[in-house]
Order: structure tokens, then C-alpha cells, then sequence
């Protein structure tokens, strides 16, 4: 199967089945001085992973750090142990350090990167279908703070991203089905035709076809790559991305952090709650709310999340809002939906705790 690469203007990103095996030649490439090399990686990655990295990286002196992936470990504390096993094995900055995880090793270690003396070479290997077609784009690193997520952070690009589709067999469905949410978002939010593609193509891509697969990911880099690549830190276009993202945060540390609600579930359910407003405010005709709504019904995606839909824990998660990052006044900024691949301006649509309150009350 063809592997692709995707440019963006620091780095590239590289997709396909056994794209791992481009590892040796990434590394000697971009990172010409290295000597050493820090791999953080999920525990949950078959073994057979990290054999062949550490068969790929033969030349290098290798050491291991395992993490046992959750949004409660994505955190300073963690960081600042990372940072210091670095100190002490004496890294310095042309040597590397990757990430082999989902998005919360990738957004931790990418954080990790960026602070350990002011910036030491960085790939990212993506292993769940959300980090591939989402979080390992665009270049924000962090973490959470117990006022809410991923408050703490920077932007910094990796040297390279690969992603290895083969290292999506071993996910299991549900978090195929949360890595399929940033895919429907980008669909929504930009492409209609792509939209339809999903509709016809749902099933293939949670079945992990491999064509289908490989088509959707590369597909919705593009999209998130176009996003970023214009507005890098977050002024105004990228905005767009945190479409669905404002609930999605709020239910997440209502949940505190728990498996009770991943973070692609709150996601679907985010999106959800922001169509439901944009067709409330009138934004969105009929049509577009009936088409998404459809799109769920059919494929089930959000068939046992529906505890986390109802009227009073929508209500209780509003008022961690308060410290979200799309805020800038005492009004919350939300991107709504004109039309399936079109949304509203950001900054167009920002309304005070208890208008969003109201909101809820009457939708649901
Ligand atoms: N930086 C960004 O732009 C951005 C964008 C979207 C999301 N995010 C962040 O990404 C995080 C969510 O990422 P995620 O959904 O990948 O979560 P995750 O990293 O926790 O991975 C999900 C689960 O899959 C397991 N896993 C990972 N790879 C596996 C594999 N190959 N086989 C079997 N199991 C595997 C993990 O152990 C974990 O249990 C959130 O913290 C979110 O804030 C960041």
C-alpha cells in the first residue's frame, strides 16, 4: 500500500501501513547529531512495536519510559518527573525524543520537548486513530490543570510525523469510534463532499479497511493541516477546529477525567449539543441538524453515551466553562454550524453562562 507524505511548512507527516520502517532515515535526516534517544510510549503498544523502533534505531543509545495513558497522568507532575529522568541521563538538545502513543503521550511529550532546555528534537508517533488524524497536527503540546484541560502548554512542531496505521489493530472499537469523531468534525466543519463520503463509509473506516482508512486520515490531515498552517497560534481561523470542543471540555471534567467519557466521546456529544444550539438560534436549517443527527443514529455512535446527554448533566458541566480558552469575556465564544461545511466566524456567536443554561433547558 502507497505511503503518503503530507508537507506542512516545518515538517512532514507520513501515512501509511508499516510507515515505522522510515523511522531510521527520519531520525538521521532531521536530527543529524543525535546520540541519544528518549522513546515515551503506552504501555497498551504491542510489544512487536517497540522491537522494530528499537531494531530501526540499532545505532542509537535507547531508553524506554512506559505510561499508563490517561488524562489524570497528562499533568505537571508528570511532565516534571519526564523532564528530570531526562537531566539525569545528561539529554541534550540534538539529541531526540519521541512520543509512541495516543493524544495524551503525544500532547505530553511534545510539552516535555518544547520546555527541556528551550527545545530538544521531537517525532511523533501516533497510535490511536484520534492522535493520527487530529492531535498530531498543528503543533499544541500540554496538559491539564485541575481548572480545566490542557491549560498548560506551548506550540511546538515535531521534526516529523509518522503514522502507522498497523498500530490501529489493536485499538479497541470505542477508541476507534472517538478518532472517527475528530474525523466527522473536520467533515462538518469544512467539506460537504467529504461529509457524504463519510455517510456511505462509516462502517469501512471503524472496520479499519485499510483503503477506506488510509483515505480518511490522509483526508482529514489535510483539512486540520489547512486550518493550522494559516493560523498557528490560535488568532482566528483555527478556531474553527474547536468546534464542539466547548461542551466536549466541560463534560470531560465533569467526568473528571474518567473513562466514564473519552475525550472523542465528549466530542460527539459536544458537536451534537452546538448543532442542536445552531439550529435553536436558527443558523443551521432543519436539513443539516436531520443530516448529522441521521449520521449518529445509523452508525450508533453515540448509542451508550446517552447518560451524558441529558438535561441536568449538560447543565452541571456549564460552569466549568468558566475557564475555557475560547473565552475572553464574560461570554463564551461558540462555532456553530451554517450549513454541513460551513461554520459560523469565530468570535461571531459568544453568549453569557446563563443564556447557554437556557439554552440547554429548553433542547433538551
Ligand atoms: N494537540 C492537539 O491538537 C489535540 C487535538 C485533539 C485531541 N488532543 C488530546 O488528545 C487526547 C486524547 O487522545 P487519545 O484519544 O489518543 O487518547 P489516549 O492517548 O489516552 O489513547 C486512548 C487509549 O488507547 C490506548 N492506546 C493507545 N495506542 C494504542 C494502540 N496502538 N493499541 C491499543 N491501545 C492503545 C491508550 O492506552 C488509551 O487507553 C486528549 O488529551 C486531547 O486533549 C490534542
Amino acid at each position: 500500500m502507497k505511503i503518503n507524505r503530507l508537507k506542512a511548512k516545518n515538517y512532514s507527516i507520513i501515512i501509511g501501513k508499516n510507515s515505522i520502517t522510515s523511522l531510521a532515515s527520519e531520525v538521521k535526516k532531521h536530527c543529524p547529531k543525535c546520540k541519544k534517544i528518549a522513546v515515551i510510549i503506552d504501555k497498551k503498544i504491542p510489544k512487536k512495536f517497540l522491537t522494530k523502533l528499537k531494531k530501526n534505531l540499532k545505532k542509537y543509545k535507547i531508553f524506554i519510559f512506559f505510561i499508563t495513558s490517561s488524562e489524570k497522568i497528562k499533568n505537571l507532575d508528570q511532565t516534571n518527573l519526564l523532564v528530570n529522568k531526562l537531566l539525569k541521563l545528561n539529554f541534550n538538545r540534538s539529541d531526540l525524543i519521541i512520543a509512541l502513543g495516543g493524544g495524551i503521550i503525544g500532547d505530553m511529550t511534545g510539552f516535555v520537548a518544547s520546555i527541556f532546555k528551550r527545545g530538544i528534537n521531537f517525532i511523533n508517533l501516533p497510535s490511536t486513530l484520534l492522535s493520527q488524524v487530529d492531535s498530531c497536527i498543528g503543533g499544541k503540546t500540554g496538559v491539564n490543570s485541575k481548572y480545566g484541560k490542557n491549560l498548560i502548554g506551548s506550540f511546538y512542531n515535531p521534526k516529523v510525523v509518522i503514522s502507522d496505521i498497523e498500530l490501529l489493530k489493536s485499538l479497541p472499537k470505542r477508541e476507534i469510534i472517538c478518532g472517527y469523531a475528530e474525523i466527522l468534525k473536520h467533515a462538518i466543519i469544512n467539506d460537504k463532499t467529504f461529509f457524504k463520503f463519510l455517510k456511505k463509509n462509516t462502517k469501512n473506516i471503524i472496520m479499519l479497511e485499510n483503503k477506506i482508512l488510509n483515505k480518511s486520515i490522509l483526508k482529514s490531515c489535510k483539512i486540520k493541516l489547512n486550518f493550522t498552517e494559516k493560523d498557528f497560534k490560535e488568532k482566528n481561523l483555527r478556531m474553527k477546529l474547536n468546534f464542539g470542543h466547548t461542551f466536549a471540555h466541560a463534560l470531560e471534567i465533569q467526568n473528571r477525567y474518567s473513562n466514564n467519557l473519552n475525550h472523542g466521546e465528549a466530542v460527539l456529544i459536544g458537536m451534537l449539543i452546538a448543532i442542536k444550539i445552531s439550529r435553536f438560534k436558527n443558523i443551521c436549517t432543519p436539513k443539516t441538524l436531520d443530516e448529522v443527527e441521521n449520521l449518529y443514529e445509523k452508525f450508533s455512535l453515540i448509542k451508550n453515551l446517552r447518560k451524558h446527554l441529558k438535561k441536568n448533566e449538560i447543565l452541571k458541566s456549564i460552569k466549568f466553562m468558566k475557564n475555557d480558552k475560547k473565552k475572553d469575556d464574560e461570554r463564551i465564544s461558540f462555532i456553530l454550524i451554517n450549513n454541513i461545511g460551513k461554520t459560523t466566524a469565530p468570535g461571531k456567536f459568544k453568549y453569557k453562562i446563563n443564556q447557554v443554561e437556557n439554552f440547554i433547558k429548553k433542547l433538551f
